[in-house]
């Protein structure tokens, strides 16, 4: 298939394009660099040994994606290009109904200008909004605490209207859990500017000295030992089950929403001493406060995509961080 990855030079976007390459898909990548660098490009061709080409725009541009489309011959497109800080979301909702909602009604009138009819669409947990249940399968109610997860919500309504109003769409909303960790080469993974909001990129600036400390929020959720539990997916299962999604998609018709998790939560001291085996040493840790709008547990039933797609997640938690460690070390000068 040739294949266009919107967000395509970013975290997820990257290693997904390294599975999409080496399984033999021509792979073309859509990006505004507005989080993220042009040089990904550069080690990506170092991974798959191909040179990819990179479109840089932002999805907005209509007209440049229907270029883009046509120029390549699209056959499918992966978006994964967004904003995705929920503070930041809270601070600035226009700019992530501008980015989020307008990039995403920019892409669906590109593709049916050009003829393109099957989408993934980066989803995400947190459409599920405070959990009323667990594990969370795809029945349970969809909700938002925050104009991010608003955005998703929203774009996933419209996916499905456009696929009940036309059939000939194929369309997979993939709602990611918690994803964590890196490429095995070092080459790509998640570099955040600024302070992390997120505990694995945290807990990798720990360890290289970059900050003193992680700050656990709250010890005492009604937990095991009282940390909040989340389900962390190793990125590159992540990735293939991105592969899983497009080759299904083809022979099916319509909506569906599949979660992308591996069904086990972990509780951030687990994760603390799964990190502190990766770098061979206690990382550093304080217990804090809860922080506002944490919810104690959050974890997937992931059978459904096992069911459709035959993928389920295949590393462990020790993958995740060594592979997260190993990334962090070669990107710290
Ligand atoms: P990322 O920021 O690394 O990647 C997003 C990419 O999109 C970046 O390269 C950025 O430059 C690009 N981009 C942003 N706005 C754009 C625009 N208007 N036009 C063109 N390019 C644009 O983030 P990621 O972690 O790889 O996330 C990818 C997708 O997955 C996002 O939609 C995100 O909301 C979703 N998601 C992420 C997580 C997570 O924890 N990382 C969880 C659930 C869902
Ligand atoms: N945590 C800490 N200290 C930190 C950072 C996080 O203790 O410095 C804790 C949190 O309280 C939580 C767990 O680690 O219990 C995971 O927190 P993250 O911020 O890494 O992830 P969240 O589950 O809070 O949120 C993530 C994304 C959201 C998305 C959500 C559901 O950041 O955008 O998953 O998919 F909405």
């Amino acid at each position: 298939m040739n294949i266009l990855l919107t967000g395509g030079t970013g975290y997820i976007g990257s290693h997904t394009a390294v599975v999409l390459a080496q399984a033999g898909h021509r792979v073309v990548l859509f990006d505004n660099l507005s989080n993220s660098q042009a040089s990904t490009v550069d080690r990506l061709a170092q991974i798959t040994g191909q040179r990819l080409p990179l479109v840089v725009g932002d999805v907005r541009d209509e007209a440049l994606l229907a270029n883009t489309l046509r120029d390549y011959a699209i056959t499918a497109v992966v978006h994964f290009a967004g904003l995705k800080a929920v503070g930041e979301s809270v601070a600035n909702p226009l700019l992530y109904f501008a980015n989020n909602l307008h990039g995403t009604i920019a892409l669906l009138h590109a593709m049916q200008a050009t003829g393109v009819r099957q989408l993934v669409f980066s989803s995400s947990a947190t459409v599920y909004g405070n959990p009323h249940y667990l594990p969370i399968d795809e029945q349970h109610p969809t909700g938002s605490t925050n104009p991010y997860g608003r955005t998703k919500l929203h774009v996933e309504e419209m996916l499905f209207d456009l696929a009940r109003s036309d059939a000939s769409w194929h369309i997979a909303c993939l709602r990611y859990f918690n994803p964590a960790g890196a490429h095995s080469s070092g080459l790509i993974g998640e570099l955040p500017n600024g302070i992390p909001n997120n505990l694995m990129p945290y807990m990798a600036q720990v360890a290289t000295g970059q900050r003193a400390e992680l700050t656990v929020f709250g010890d005492d959720y009604p937990t095991s030992d009282g940390t909040g539990v989340r389900d962390y997916i190793h990125v590159m299962d992540l990735a293939e089950g991105h592969a899983a999604a497009l080759q299904h998609l083809g022979s099916q018709p319509g909506w569906d929403a599949i979660n992308l998790g591996t069904g086990q939560g972990y509780s951030v001291l687990e994760m603390v001493a799964a990190f502190s085996r990766a770098i061979g040493r206690p990382l550093p840790y304080r217990i804090a406060e809860r922080r506002a709008g944490d919810t104690a547990a959050c974890y997937a039933d992931a059978s459904k995509a096992l069911t459709l797609l035959g993928w389920q997640a295949k590393r462990n938690l020790d993958d995740i961080c060594s592979s997260a460690w190993a990334f962090q070390q070669a990107h710290t000068t």
